[in-house]
């Protein structure tokens, strides 16, 4: 089972424009599917589940489609919070937030802090989110904290930064939409990330879609650099105390 699944959700307009309705009909039917889908990961038992819901790129969208956006945001914000933290939810957003109105900036911190002691699923939503914007400001804040590391700061040093600093990386990527791109989403934490795309448009998306995504994942071997003999030795290395007197 993956711990950590990170999506991309793509495919809201296209949804829209194949019964010809506006885009923003795509934007509203998405934000459903997003609901299936954390109930769908938090009955599965995965731990994390991030989601990108507005690039650092998106805002060279229309206006009307931008403000759209915003808006879904706030009402998902006042709305569905208090739910997930019934649910025990740990509900997070990760990018540059600063560029969004006092508002949003105010539900958020609330919402976060309503839900930061929950066990359950760690839910992320990447909002004004950039893998690029992430691995400059972490190298910001590694310079400001620790100057004297200049020279010989480590990977930990620097991921230890990043704004998803409280997840492991994800073991699963999914992308809706058909596109096979990456488009500035996590790009230091999917080094090892299993990627997965799909056709199906993100209003569509559902829990058997998920599963579907899931039994995938399941079906690769994870290598990280060795072969595929060393990992077979491996693991039945780690079997052998258990079935040794069987
Ligand atoms: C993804 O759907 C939602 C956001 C990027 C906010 P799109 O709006 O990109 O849908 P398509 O790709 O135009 O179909
Ligand atoms: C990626 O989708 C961003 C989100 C889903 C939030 P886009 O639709 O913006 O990506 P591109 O432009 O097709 O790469
Ligand atoms: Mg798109």
């Amino acid at each position: 089972m993956p711990r950590h699944i990170a999506i991309i959700m793509d495919g809201n307009g296209r949804w829209a424009r194949n019964r010809h309705l506006p885009r923003v009909a795509g934007h509203r039917k998405g934000a459903e599917a997003v609901r299936a889908t954390v109930r769908a990961c938090a009955e599965q038992g995965v731990e994390y589940l991030t989601l990108f819901a507005f690039s650092s790129e998106n805002w060279r969208r229309p206006p009307d489609e931008v403000s759209f956006l915003m808006d879904l945001f706030v009402s998902a914000l006042e709305q569905e919070v208090a739910k997930l933290h019934e649910n025990g939810i740990r509900f997070r957003v990760i990018g540059a937030l600063d560029r969004f109105e006092p508002r949003i900036q105010e539900l958020i911190k609330h919402a976060e802090a309503l839900t930061g002691d929950n066990a359950g699923l760690t839910l992320t939503i990447a909002a004004n989110y950039g893998g690029r914007w992430d691995l400059i400001q972490a190298c910001k804040r590694l310079i400001a904290e620790r100057p004297d590391l200049a020279q010989t700061f480590t990977e930990a040093d620097l991921s230890s930064r990043l704004a998803m600093n409280y997840a492991p990386e994800p073991d699963l990527f999914i992308r809706t939409g058909g596109e096979q791109r990456v488009s500035n989403f996590l790009l230091w934490q999917l080094a090892y990330t299993e990627l997965y795309f799909t056709d199906t448009l993100w209003p569509d998306f559902d829990a058997p879609a998920l599963e579907k995504a899931i039994h995938s994942y399941r079906t690769r071997e994870r290598r990280f650099g060795r072969t595929s003999e060393q990992l077979q030795d491996e693991s039945s290395l780690r079997l052998t105390p258990a079935s040794g007197t069987g």
